[in-house]
């Protein structure tokens, strides 16, 4: 079923409230995510900088982990939110990170302050991916 719009307000908030919890002192960027797993709860998190620049974590991460630590396996829709006129997608590494948990055709929203700027799907954004099933191939033997 595709989600309604109320559906993504609820994430865009998750994301919004995340985002102002966020700790970017050093790039002053301040990004919230949030995601829907196959329960309908709703999981968020904000980036989280470090002194030692390349230890800090973005918001998908963050959100992913408490996705995770509440039970939840599988991502069915996800939304980042970020300040500026570019859009806010996803880096590489959490395309990666997102795609262990999700499906080709999973949505991923780009959301600025003031609303959902596009829509990708995984797929689009992280096209030919590796993941946990090409790994099972190879231990079956296909
Ligand atoms: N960042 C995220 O948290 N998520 C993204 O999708 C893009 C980038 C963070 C990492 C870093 O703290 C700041 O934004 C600037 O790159």
């Amino acid at each position: 079923m595709p989600p309604s719009p109320l559906d993504l307000a609820a994430l865009f908030d998750a994301a919004a409230g995340a985002r102002g919890r966020a700790h970017a002192p050093y790039s002053r960027f301040a990004v919230g995510a949030a995601l829907r797993d196959e329960h309908g709860a709703i999981h968020a998190g904000c980036n989280v900088e470090n002194a030692a620049y390349p230890v800090g974590t973005c918001a998908e991460a963050g959100a992913i982990a408490a996705m995770i630590l509440a039970g939840g396996r599988r991502i069915r829709e996800i939304l980042v939110l970020g300040d500026g006129s570019g859009l806010v997608t996803p880096c590489g590494a959490c395309r990666q990170r997102i795609r262990e948990f999700a499906a080709p055709a999973t949505p991923i929203h780009a959301a600025g302050p003031e609303g959902v700027r596009r829509s990708f799907t995984l797929d689009a954004l992280l096209p030919d991916s590796f993941g946990p099933e090409t790994l099972v191939q190879e231990m079956l033997g296909d």
